[in-house]
């Protein structure tokens, strides 16, 4: 069904893995329409609860395809809006995690940027090395990064090029995790499956709720969080919640719900 990534399901968990292993991953525009067109279509199947996007053990995707936009001029760039598609994977409310093994440069630390978060093996290396290619990032990577590790490390990053290791990106705040090189896919399945046992409106909601806190002042963010969390009283899955916390016995949560 897809040319450049396979899509695979372990319980309520989707595994999207991208498939050009000869290019490193290199994100074509035909990978990126895949792997939006599957992340969508995860986005209306109940019974998914989470995804892991992965790549091949040498790379989880060595960035954008330059032989792709080597020879693009601006204006095709403007009238493609060349990498605005991406806002409809960051716009799916199913949480994506990461599970990065090898290479994550230029839009392949960007994509992983746009995951919830990300689990990384420990020969993962990282980078923004569009400075080397006379651009900028192009797929958010100077607004993720700076959010998510600071403008100080940030700027060293996107001015020099250089790559990170794991465990500076562990220390970094970029990812939420570092485990052995093997055991990366597993690890982030495990978390998937965790994730999607949960409520699916309460799962929604918490990410959302999350992701808000990069865009709103505290005061707002605090006051938005306080309005959901009044409103989910009442609902399936708080009464389910709280009740089995009372009788002492696991929560049982209507699937998809
Ligand atoms: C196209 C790529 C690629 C890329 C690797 N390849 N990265 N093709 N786009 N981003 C291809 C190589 O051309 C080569 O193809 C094959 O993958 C294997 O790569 P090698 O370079 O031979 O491997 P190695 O020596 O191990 O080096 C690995 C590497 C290096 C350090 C990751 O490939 C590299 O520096 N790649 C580019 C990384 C980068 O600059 N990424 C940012 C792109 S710009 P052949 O056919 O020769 O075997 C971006 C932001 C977009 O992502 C925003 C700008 C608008």
């Amino acid at each position: 069904m897809y040319e450049t990534i396979e899509v695979s399901q372990e319980g309520r968990v989707a595994l999207i893995r991208l498939n050009r292993p000869k290019q490193l991953n290199a994100l074509n525009s035909t990978v990126a329409r895949e792997i939006i067109a599957a992340t969508e279509a995860i986005e209306k199947d109940h019974t998914i609860g989470a995804i892991v996007l992965t790549g091949s053990e040498r790379a989880f995707a060595a960035g954008a395809d330059i032989s792709e936009m080597a020879g693009k001029t601006a204006s095709d760039m403007i009238e493609a809006d060349f990498f605005a598609e991406w806002e409809r994977f960051t716009r799916c409310r199913t949480p994506k995690i990461a599970a990065v093994n090898g290479y994550a440069l230029g839009g392949g630390c960007e994509l992983m940027m746009m995951c919830d978060f990300a689990i990384a093996g420990e020969g993962a290396k990282f980078g923004q090395p569009e400075v080397k290619l006379g651009v900028v990032a192009g797929m958010g990577g100077t607004q993720r990064m700076t959010r998510l590790i600071g403008r100080a490390r940030s700027m060293e990053m996107h001015l020099t090029g250089r790559t990170m290791g794991a465990a500076e990106a562990l220390q970094a705040g970029l990812v939420a995790r570092v485990v052995p090189d093997a055991e990366v896919v597993s690890t982030a399945m495990e978390s998937a499956k965790l994730i999607a046992s949960y409520a699916r409106a309460t799962v929604r909601t918490i990410r959302d709720t999350v992701m808000r806190a990069e865009e709103l002042p505290l005061a707002e963010g605090v006051h938005y969080e306080r309005g959901l969390f009044h409103r989910m009283f009442g609902t399936q899955h708080q009464i389910e919640g709280m009740t089995a916390f009372l009788e002492k016995r696991a929560p049982r949560f209507q699937e998809g719900e």
